[in-house]
């Protein structure tokens, strides 16, 4: 569904060129949970905008769904920024409909999908309140719906549970897990979070130091449905997180020197 080859960024700015991604190559199968993490800088939120189709590769090739990512956004696409992308002046129920409006839904289609979607997010009874009434976690959880509302066959998220408590993120972990089990989506997930990327991949991808290169693949070896309230204990879980930790880990310590 998603392919990489030698894919390379480099930022020109005033003060010079930054190196952001070296030379990234992979390739993600239709209905996979891919996570990539890394160290701060070394272009994570980078290689998403250049799946998305935001921005150019400066060497190597993309192709999404069998096509070329060149200057368009792939079809089928749904993204959740690193930074929270809700509308404040706009209610919960505005923000989820954006993206079908643009679609030219019907305001009686659009209001039926939504309804399903607050359902879906365990926010049925906040379609109508505004962004600030909502907690970090809802707030999230909007994000989520959001792209989820155009149905899309990929899934793009940049760190969205980033900094939330673990007692709420794992809440959200369930229920992400509950809708990628129903939807099948393609899923590529930006993480700081070792535990996240683990918990909910079939695959955890990474990257090293900028200019970024792929460090590691491991493939997740615990079969679905994963309780992720008990998963963390588990042995499997354990040695996947130290053989991954013994890698990312390094590029911290590399990264601190
Ligand atoms: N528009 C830009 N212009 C110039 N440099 C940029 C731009 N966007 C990102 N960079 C640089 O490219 C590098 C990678 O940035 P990116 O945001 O992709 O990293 P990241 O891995 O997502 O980091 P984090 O974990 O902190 O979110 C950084 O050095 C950053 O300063
Ligand atoms: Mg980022």
């Amino acid at each position: 569904m998603i392919v990489l080859e030698g894919v390379g960024k480099t930022y020109q700015t005033r003060a010079g060129s930054v190196a952001a991604v070296g030379d990234v190559s992979l390739a993600i199968a239709e209905g996979e949970f891919v996570s990539i993490v890394g160290p701060s800088g070394c272009g994570k939120s980078t290689l998403l905008n250049m799946i998305a189709g935001f921005l150019p590769p400066s060497t190597g090739r993309i192709e999404v769904a069998g096509q070329a990512v060149v200057g368009k956004v792939p079809p089928h696409l749904g993204y959740i920024f690193q930074r929270d992308t809700l509308l404040p002046w706009y209610k919960v129920r505005r923000n989820i409909a954006l993206g079908l409006r643009f679609r030219g839904w019907s305001e009686a289609q659009t209001r039926e999908r939504v309804d399903a979607l607050l359902e879906l997010g365990h926010l049925s009874g906040f379609g109508d309140a505004y962004p600030h009434q909502l907690s970090g976690g809802m707030r999230r959880r909007v994000a989520l719906l959001m792209s989820l509302a155009v149905e899309p066959r990929i899934l793009l998220l940049d760190e969205p549970f980033g900094a939330l408590d673990t007692h709420t993120k794992t809440h959200l972990h369930r229920e992400l897990m509950e809708i990628w089990r129903k939807l099948r989506q393609t899923v590529v997930m930006v993480t700081h979070d070792l535990d996240e990327a683990i918990t909910l991949s079939d695959r955890v991808v990474v990257l090293s130091l900028p200019p970024s290169r792929v460090l590691l693949d491991e493939r997740i070896d615990i079969e679905h449905p994963r309780d992720v309230f008990t998963l963390r204990e588990s042995d499997r879980f354990l040695a996947h997180f130290q053989r991954i930790w013994s890698v990312l880990g390094e590029q911290f310590r590399a990264g601190a020197s």
